[in-house]
């Protein structure tokens, strides 16, 4: 999913728990530090909830720690090796330090890596699956009165976390993740999700709307729906059943001015219905992450993504036809087992084809136990796969300045973020399309919606002129009536 959707494994996408007050004398402090994508971020609120209820308090202070946990991403091989770099950092730390420390790995890697973690490497306290989160705190009671190893890695066809709130510990009080769906049956043959985070499965409808209705409450701006692949979503009760175009939709009713996003979508769930309801509502983002993969039909049965090169396409067309000015992002492995020169070639033409605004690009990296690791054989040479994926990053940073540069001279509502990186006099935010734009702060504030004039760019940011305060649904009016 994207950066959550599984995003590649950058410093800065280490979220680190924010400071609460140690509310009693005694009271167990947790550090939690979590890599990988966006489910991750939501998995760790979830812990951090479980965790606040049974009394723990989650600290930033690494050296304040009891217990320090890692929420891991197993989605490519240099992710794992990072974690393994960082708990090896933090065993010597307890070891020389000689101090009460419990050290936890949480998520995805739990499964696979549980015997080497614990028998050979002796690396961790603590093992716990993405379906044990409710029972950390036995665990870590166990770790601790036994001095043994705690292991549960048990996956569940129902967990969802339905009931549990997640304490938004990393949130900028603006932007929220909604997890709605666990899990992926799809078996892509590269991918190793289906054996770390187990069978596909919704959360009710209700626990959805009804969180949903709270972050409004709280002044929360956006939502990000979440799920491994979230437009399968499919929850029945009662003899009905709602899909994931109508929970859309329903959660778009919650508020007018809250903005809705999602993902990670899968080409084969995004349906006419689907992209009506985008069309339809206009606090419902006019953009898809829609992740293709590759270019060539034959790669993309050979990975089992069930559609073709021109399903795509048509789908891509379809979309732009339905919801004009709809943007795109996407995911793409570059260097698949078998994959020839002319094969690349195709996914640099489709790419071109698509346009798309973003892209996430990964080599191939062969994962235990997946379909691909069984029955393909990784023949692509590392310095040739390193040489397609240059040319697929170079041609996509081309696309997304033709793309930003188009966009010199339009307006776009904004939703402020806060400062941006390089000053605090200027303001980052996103339009609806999901692209980024700084602009002078002048008095306006973080969560407010800002009509924005697009006057420069560069590849990966909008440079822009705020011009007035706005909502959405005047902008939505506005665009009517110009229309
Ligand atoms: N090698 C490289 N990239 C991978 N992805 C998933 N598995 C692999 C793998 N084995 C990428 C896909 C997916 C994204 C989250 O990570 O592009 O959409
Ligand atoms: Fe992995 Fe495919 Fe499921 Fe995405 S849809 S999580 S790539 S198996």
């Amino acid at each position: 999913m994207q950066p959550i959707q599984d995003i590649d494994i950058l410093d800065e996408d280490v979220d680190r728990a924010k400071p609460l007050a140690r509310e009693a004398t005694g009271q167990q402090m947790v550090y939690l530090e979590t890599y990988g994508c966006q489910m991750n971020v939501s998995d760790s609120e979830i812990v951090a909830s479980v965790l606040e209820e049974h009394g723990y308090g989650l600290t930033r202070d690494e050296a304040e720690a009891d217990v320090v946990l890692i929420n891991t991403c197993a989605i490519r091989e240099n992710a794992e090796q990072k974690v393994r770099t960082r708990l090896g950092m933090l065993r010597a730390q307890k070891r020389d330090a000689k101090r009460d420390l419990t050290l936890g790995v949480l998520g995805c890697m739990a499964e696979r890596l549980r015997e080497k973690l614990l028998e050979q490497e002796k690396l961790v306290d603590l093992v716990v699956g993405p379906d044990a989160y409710r029972d950390l705190p036995r665990l870590l009671h166990e770790a601790n009165e036994s001095g043994q190893a705690a292991v549960n890695v048990q996956l569940s066809k129902e967990e969802t976390y339905a009931d549990v709130s997640p304490v938004r510990y990393a949130s900028n009080g603006l932007s929220a993740f909604v997890s709605i769906m666990r899990g992926c049956d799809n078996m892509c043959s590269f991918c190793v999700v289906p054996f770390t985070r187990g069978r596909e499965r919704s959360r009710p409808v209700t626990t959805i709307l009804s969180e949903v209705a709270q972050l409004v409450e709280d002044g929360y701006k956006e939502v990000t729906v979440l799920g491994q692949n979230v437009n399968s979503y499919h929850f029945a009760q009662d003899g009905t059943a709602v899909s994931f175009p109508e929970l859309l939709h329903r959660i778009s009713l919650v508020s007018p001015e809250l903005r809705i996003r999602y993902s990670t979508s899968h080409p084969k769930d995004c349906s006419d219905e689907l992209l009506h309801v985008h069309r339809e509502r206009p606090n419902i983002c006019n953009y898809i992450h829609l992740p293709v993969q590759h270019g060539n039909t034959e790669v993309l049965q050979r990975m089992r993504r069930t559609y073709t090169r021109k399903e795509y396409l048509a789908l891509i067309e379809r979309a732009r036809r339905i919801c004009p000015g709809i943007s795109f992002s996407t995911d793409i492995i570059a260097g698949f087992c078998g994959e020839t020169e002319a094969q690349h070639e195709d996914t640099l033409s489709l790419m071109k084809e698509v346009r798309y605004d973003h892209a996430y690009m990964f080599k191939y990296s062969e994962r235990p136990n997946t379909y691909a690791a069984r029955k393909y054989e990784d023949d692509v040479p590392e310095e040739v796969k390193q040489r397609r994926l240059e040319e697929i990053i170079t041609l996509q940073r081309g696309h997304a300045l033709e793309s930003n540069k188009q966009e010199v001279g339009r307006t776009h509502v904004v939703l402020v973020e806060g400062p941006s990186k390089k000053s605090d006099e200027q303001f980052f935010g996103r339009t609806d399309t999901n692209k980024g734009v700084v602009f002078d702060r002048e008095d306006y504030q973080a969560g407010d919606y800002v009509r924005v004039r697009i006057d420069d760019c560069t590849s990966s940011t909008l440079l822009g002129t705020a011009l007035e305060r706005t909502t959405l649904q005047e902008a939505a009016q506005t665009e009517t009536i110009v229309a």
